[in-house]
């Protein structure tokens, strides 16, 4: 049997684009159509499609949620075409990240996959994660989520010159991080609120076109993982601690082998080895161009990125529909 670094090297580079552009476009016939279900299922029943082509041993270790709730691509479920044969590959995947704004139409919802060597991701359970990003060309260390909202805008803006009124955070639109806004607004900070979406959150701190440098702010654990393939993939730090609402969520991390519940995750413990990260634009946004309908061409536009070789490409499909 061939190692999984070489078969991911090979062959499943390029063919996870097949499987977030197969997510993306299923997604893509609803959006704006007001049905986060039928979105979501329609992403998920195609990629689970796509993943069973690749010739691998895939775990899902980041799912649709656990078996009794999700009836496809749950936690645990093996998936590719060659179980106890093919390399052993762990799974991340969310296959429409941003469920709501494509019912509503709005930018940046996301087919999103992340493949590593077995072990290489946490196995985050469907809790909330306090996260902190930065992307590149930072000092280590700069971030601390054991520090203030003020005391890492003024690390983040020293290390960049800057005054930090002059720094830019992008923060989760929600009730819960309404002292978080205050505080960042009350030392002069630009904040960008994003309705929803924060694993491109995340990953435009990393691109300086979007002039965000930090992304701050509590959201789903899962997508903290996909997040951190793709820093592994373009560098970037993160922080990220588990927040629970009630026991049966500590038990539920518990279950997944997580045992210091106050624990805070570094990038490389959250996504280790060799990852790669894949994903297709459903709407239009800052990563990503969404799915286009021309006639009986759609179009789609997908990165993939592999973290041992720092390798980004950028794919832009056109697939013949009728
Ligand atoms: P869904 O696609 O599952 O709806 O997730 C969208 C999202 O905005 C994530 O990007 C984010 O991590 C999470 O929801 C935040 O959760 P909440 O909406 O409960 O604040």
């Amino acid at each position: 049997m061939q190692s999984a670094s070489k078969v991911l090297d090979r062959v499943l580079v390029l063919e996870m684009v097949r499987v977030t552009e197969a997510a993306a476009i299923a997604a893509s016939s609803l959006v704006g159509r007001g049905d986060e279900k039928a979105a979501d299922a329609a992403a998920v029943e195609a990629m689970r499609e796509a993943l069973n082509d690749l010739y691998m041993d895939g775990t899902v270790v980041i799912g649709e949620g656990e078996r009794d709730e999700a009836p496809m691509l749950f936690i645990g479920e093996k998936v590719g075409s060659a179980p106890g044969k093919g390399p052993k590959i762990d799974i991340a995947l969310d296959p429409l990240e941003g469920t709501t704004i494509t019912a509503k139409a709005g930018p940046n919802a996301l087919a999103v996959l992340a493949i590593a060597e077995e072990g290489c991701l946490l196995n985050a359970p469907d809790v909330y994660m306090d996260k902190l990003a930065v992307g590149p060309g930072y000092p280590a260390g700069v971030i601390d989520l054991d520090k203030s909202p003020t005391e890492n805008i003024a690390a983040i803006a020293a290390a960049k010159g800057v005054q930090p009124n002059e720094v830019i955070a992008c923060v989760l639109d929600r009730p819960r991080h309404e002292k978080l806004i205050a505080e960042l607004r009350g030392i002069g900070c630009g904040v960008v609120l994003i309705g929803d979406g924060d694993v491109a959150g995340v990953i435009a701190t990393t691109d300086p076109d979007t002039t965000i440098d930090v992304y701050m702010g509590s959201g789903g654990a899962p997508e903290g993982v996909l997040a951190c393939a793709a820093l592994r993939c373009v560098g970037g730090q993160f922080k990220g601690r588990l927040l629970f609402r009630n026991d049966d969520e500590r038990a539920r991390a518990r279950k997944w082998g997580i045992d210091d519940l106050d624990k805070v995750y570094d990038l490389d413990e959250l996504a280790s080895g060799d990852c790669i990260f894949a994903a297709t634009g459903v709407t239009d946004g800052s990563l990503l161009e969404g799915v286009k309908r021309k006639g009986k061409v759609m179009t789609t536009e997908s990165v993939v990125m592999r973290s041992s070789s720092g390798t980004v490409r950028w794919v832009r499909g056109e697939h013949r529909i009728g």
